[in-house]
């Protein structure tokens, strides 16, 4: 790096903190949260609004830089708008779940904590992520700090408990993934994700992680022995069928359909016409492979999804071989999957009458724009996370190297749209928080990766390795359901 490069690479830096400062959002005089966006140039919408998925970018930079109080005062002021009790209208937000957002209103001069779980969002999405988020941040608070205490009081280890059992409550599905409405995640819109998609079981399977180590035993066993009965079944069925590489891809191009019984290799039905193989069978690289976007009846979405296969390879839910191929068809894919600006969302895009039908012709997720194949600077702190955990660390390198000068010059767009992701999205909001504090945050961990365990999991205790792998699907034993 020339000497000029070097200012200008600092200064770009400074205005990335300048401008996670001017976004903390403060609450009886102590930060909180940080707010979605600091545009004053459109309508905030709920741009001014702390969202929880948002702000754990924010977060872990303020833990790798010592600033707990703000992680505190979140986890704490978030957990008081938990529901503790049943909801009674069916309108209400269910018992343990955690908001989208939140924000500060002020009555009779008194400020107060407003949430939204769903009820104003556009759509009325559910926000199912949130509360997954929430206990991965709590972890990271503790492992930050080194102090149990905040996890170990009581109303937090209600608060566990009370996701738990919202997250592993009697259901009418038989699969160990989670069933959720389309939307629920950080694609909050229309978007063919309904059913059991990658990024909610990744998730859920760090969720479940956290609440173990976590939930104090005593009091618990319950839940405990559900989490302990959940993990292994979720963790085996996510490596053997959401998992695409070429081989398996020839399995399924030759599966016989309608099976019956236990015998059945097909389990779930997939006729082979339903995927695009032969698109596939030119894009998967040889030594590539990754986890498909959602399994269900007669359903394999092969679309590839950033965050739940990013997340896959930091929460440890891809095995060493899985997350290695991850990394190599990212590397050896990256103009698709990368391109200019780190990185898509989703790939490939749909379109056509797919997308009209898939999206009910959304506007804002036109082919290669927004959810529907856009580029989201966040992504790029999850890509330089598992980079680093697969000791591919030129990769992190690489993409904060791509993405430094044009989101400052962009004014720090929230995605970009386009087949190389050179088009500032279309209804982006400039000085969006979390495509700042994407940078940051990839730019940490690529300088210092021992930042990483706030964030990643060590491999499983090989007893739960060698029950996700005699797992098979009708093994779930109901009475281990809460
Ligand atoms: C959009 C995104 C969502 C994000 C929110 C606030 O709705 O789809 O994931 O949390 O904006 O940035």
């Amino acid at each position: 790096m020339q000497l000029n490069e070097v200012d200008t690479s600092k200064n770009i830096e400074a205005e990335a903190w300048q401008c996670l400062e001017n976004s903390i959002l403060y609450y009886r005089g102590q930060p909180v949260g940080t707010v979605a966006a600091y545009d004053s140039s459109v309508e905030a919408l709920n741009y001014d609004q702390c969202f929880i998925r948002d702000f754990v970018s924010s977060a872990l930079l303020f833990l790798i830089k010592g600033r707990h109080d703000i992680v505190r005062n979140f986890l704490e002021e978030t957990l008081k708008l938990q529901p503790k009790e049943r909801a009674l209208d069916a309108y209400k937000p269910g018992r343990g779940l955690i908001p989208a957002s939140f924000k500060v209103i002020s009555v009779n001069g008194e400020e107060h904590l407003e949430a939204d779980f769903g009820e104003h969002a556009i759509a009325r999405v559910t926000p199912v992520d949130s509360c997954l988020w929430w206990l991965i941040l709590l972890r990271a608070y503790v492992i930050s700090t080194k102090d149990f205490s905040l996890a170990y009081q009581p109303e937090f280890q209600t608060g566990i408990r009370l996701i738990m059992e919202i997250c592993l409550a009697n259901r009418f599905d038989m699969y160990p993934t989670l069933l959720v409405p389309d939307g629920a995640c950080m694609i909050d819109r229309r978007m063919g994700i309904y059913g059991h998609p990658l990024e909610i079981q990744v998730l859920f399977f760090a969720a479940l992680r956290v609440a173990r180590e976590l939930l104090i035993c005593q009091g618990n066993q319950d839940i405990v022995a559900a989490i302990d009965n959940r993990l292994p079944l979720l963790c085996g069925h996510i490596r053997q069928h959401y998992w695409i590489d070429i081989n398996r891809l020839n399995a399924i191009y030759r599966f016989k359909s309608e099976e019956y019984g236990k015998a059945a290799v097909n389990l779930f039905n997939i006729y082979a016409d339903s995927l695009p193989y032969y698109e596939l069978d030119k894009w998967l690289t040889k030594k590539g492979g990754y986890l498909a976007g959602n399994v269900g009846p007669s359903q394999l979405d092969t679309r590839f999804f950033s965050l739940g296969n990013l997340m896959a390879v930091v929460s440890g839910l891809s095995t060493e071989e899985q997350s290695q191929a991850i990394m190599s068809l990212i590397e050896e894919k990256w103009d698709d999957l990368v391109g200019d600006m780190p990185m898509k969302i989703s790939y490939p895009a749909i379109q056509g009458e797919e997308y009209r039908i898939v999206t009910g012709c959304d506007p804002k997720n036109i082919p290669w724009s927004y959810h529907n194949a856009g580029s989201w600077p966040v992504l790029m702190w999850m890509l330089s996370a598992a980079a680093l955990k697969t000791q591919k660390t030129h990769l992190a390198k690489t993409a904060v190297t791509i993405a430094a000068t044009r989101l400052a010059e962009d004014e720090w767009p929230e995605y970009y749209d386009g087949k190389k992701g050179r088009l500032i999205g279309k209804q982006a909001r400039k000085y969006q928080t979390w495509t700042i504090t994407g940078f940051l945050l990839a730019k940490e961990l690529t300088e210092n990766p021992s930042h990483l365990p706030l964030i990643s999991f060590d491999k499983l205790a090989p007893e739960i390795v060698s029950r996700a792998c005699e797992f098979e699907v009708g093994s779930i034993d109901p009475s281990m359901s809460l």
